[in-house]
């Protein structure tokens, strides 16, 4: 939800931004800008749509400079446009900035201001800031940037320039993401780690309104209470290769084909001389003190904490219930020191899923997150944290993430199962082998993508579109209904096969497309009479099973295999062509399928 990016060194500035940023355009791309000092002055360029815009516009202006700023935005206050686009300045060009987040008392402040003789020019809360700190400036830019964050009242990370400091870049943040990656002769601050990787590895994440002066050679930190302090450096594991197409026409299908590889790798992290431990984030003793567990998360994260709430009840007997994160604080869910409470995020930065962690810490829950991002705020705020070993995701539609957390998912009921004696050491090792078969299960779908663009065809022209399933393939059909309206806009619902007749049948006419997922042995009989009275009102049945399903391809009018494995592990092979079907469905519709519309990757507003 909009990425920042900032450079000082020797470098060529436009250069090294501009690379940032195409790392970061997933944060947003409603617009992107760019903010320079050269010759002891700002220039700002911006442009609205994707930085693909900025970059014509920049390609024949060379910039002698080695200091800049630049942002993609994901619009909240004001339209996307070129005047609404980042960086935003002062008046008099003295002082450019870019920020992530909202800032709340906007308005109060804009009037204040105009009251004193600015002019705004956008429509946005961040320009606010700019002239703030231009009031308050008195020949001190820290010192001015200090006296105008305490009147900010929401959330920020902000790079910010002056023309008379040609050799530093201010940098602070509050609630929004900001690494500070330090190089040799060169420094950099950034959203996320991937606008970083082509130049460093190594960094520092500042904690919440630490503010930070860097400039060439050095990086001085301020905490909150005004003192000096040092913050740890990191080194981050992911390539840059990891963060480029690697040949791929686009992000979304390299990291459906990095599937296998990545859920070995979540395994493997987890699994020593074959047994599962996760003994350094949950100790016996608060096993034993848990006797509910809470999963808690947003969108496709969420649909993963589906798949771990069957987990933790059929593989660890455990009373376990899943939620939203944007409704769990409004629910009065029962909290207390004796719940364990999971927090389920890719980017680890997702503010509804940080606002429901801080509510159950504060009611006394053991909090876990799970997340793909070192350093990210969940992980910081949690008070353990299992990461997902899927390496960067770039595409908005998350694939291997999802699979990476029900893995983990999985793993960590096995061990809590085995703590509370209810799963065997032989059953154990019998789950393990189901779970290390899934990389190469994967493949035999993966390698079989041609039946695809055919089905892509026969749907893109559709405007509705079901998916059903009973119990665990439910959960499925949820996360492959949302793949296919977020990359194709083709409205999809997802409803429990017994629930259409319930009233949502009224909408099945000729044709309609029905996805059907019939991985549960046990429960495939009563879908399949779903589907009999589906096809029976002119619905056309499309359905994922196991490849030994002969009644199910049979009463199907397309039927795509996966390979057979236990019900409760299914999930993570039968939304493989559901990634797959809405990927080349977004295809044949000539979407951008990495860049959806309205979207961002990263959701840091509530
Ligand atoms: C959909 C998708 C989103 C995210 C959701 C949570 O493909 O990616 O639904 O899953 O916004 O994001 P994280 O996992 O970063 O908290």
């Amino acid at each position: 939800m909009c990425g920042i990016v900032g450079y000082i060194g020797r470098g060529n500035a436009k250069e090294v931004i501009l690379q940032g940023l195409e790392k970061l355009e997933y944060r947003g791309y409603d617009s992107a800008g760019i903010a320079i000092i050269d010759d002891n002055e700002i220039k700002v360029e911006k442009k609205q749509g994707k930085l693909e815009n900025l970059k014509n516009h920049l390609e024949n202006m060379n910039f002698d400079s080695h200091i800049g700023i630049g942002h993609t935005r994901w619009a909240t206050h004001g339209e996307p446009s070129d005047v609404n686009s980042h960086p935003h300045f002062s008046n008099d060009l003295s002082i450019a900035l870019v920020h992530n987040g909202i800032i709340e008392n906007y308005s109060i402040l804009k009037e204040k201001l105009k009251n004193s003789g600015y002019i705004f020019n956008s429509e946005t809360d961040t320009e606010v800031i700019v002239h703030l700190i231009h009031s308050n400036y008195k020949g001190n830019l820290l010192e001015a940037v200090k006296t105008s964050l305490k009147e900010l009242r929401g959330t920020y990370a902000l790079g910010i320039i002056h023309k008379d400091y040609p050799n530093e870049i201010i940098c602070t943040r509050k609630e929004s993401p900001l690494v500070l990656g330090i190089g040799q002769g060169e420094n950099f601050i950034a959203s996320d780690v991937p606008a970083l990787l082509k130049y460093t590895k190594e960094v520092k994440f500042l904690k919440d309104k630490d503010i930070a002066i860097l400039k060439e050679d050095s990086i001085v930190i301020f905490d909150e209470n005004d003192n000096l302090v040092d913050r740890d450096i990191n080194t981050i594991q992911w390539t840059y290769e990891q963060s480029t197409k690697n040949g791929y026409p686009h992000f979304m299908l390299k990291e459906i084909f990095e599937q296998p590889q990545s859920i070995k790798e979540t395994i493997n992290r987890r699994v020593n001389n074959n047994i599962i431990d996760f003994s350094d984030v949950l100790s016996d003793d608060e096993i034993k003190e848990i006797d509910m567990i809470h999963l808690v998360a947003c969108g496709t994260a969420y649909h993963a904490g589906l798949q771990g709430q069957y987990a933790l009840r059929d593989i660890a007997k455990t009373n376990s219930f899943v939620e939203i994160a944007s409704e769990y604080r409004y629910m009065n869910p029962f909290v207390n020191n004796r719940t364990l409470a999971i927090f389920i995020s890719q980017s680890g930065e997702t503010l509804d899923t940080l606002a429901a962690l801080r509510e159950a810490k504060s009611k006394g829950a053991k909090t876990l997150a799970i997340t793909n991002v070192v350093g990210s705020t969940i992980s910081r705020e949690a008070d353990s944290t299992i990461y997902t070993m899927a390496g960067p995701e770039i595409a908005v539609a998350s694939t291997k993430a999802y699979t990476t957390q029900v893995i983990m998912l999985q793993l960590l009921s096995i061990f809590i199962g085995k703590k509370k004696g209810v799963v065997s050491n032989n059953k154990e090792q019998e789950y393990l082998s189901s779970l290390y078969s899934i990389s190469d299960k994967i493949k035999f779908t993966l390698e079989n993508t041609d039946i695809f663009p055919e089905m892509a065809d026969h749907l893109k022209d559709k405007v509705n579109g079901f998916y059903i399933g009973r119990g665990l393939d439910y959960a499925i059909a949820m996360e492959g209904s949302l793949k296919m309206k977020e990359i194709s806009y083709i409205h999809t619902e997802a409803f429990p096969a017994g629930e259409l007749k319930h009233g949502s049948i009224a909408l099945i006419e000729k044709g309609t497309p029905v996805v059907v997922i019939g991985l549960q042995s046990n429960l495939l009989e009563k879908t399949i009479s779903n589907i009999k009275e589906l096809k029976a009102r002119g619905a056309y049945i499309l359905s994922v099973g196991r490849e030994s399903s002969t009644e199910l391809r049979e009463v199907s009018d397309n039927f795509i295999p996966v390979k057979d494995i236990d019900n409760i592990f299914s999930g993570v092979l039968s939304v493989i062509p559901l990634q797959l079907l809405a990927y080349y469905t977004s295809l044949a519709k000539n979407i951008d399928v990495d860049k959806p519309r309205n979207l961002a990757k990263s959701v840091t507003v509530e």
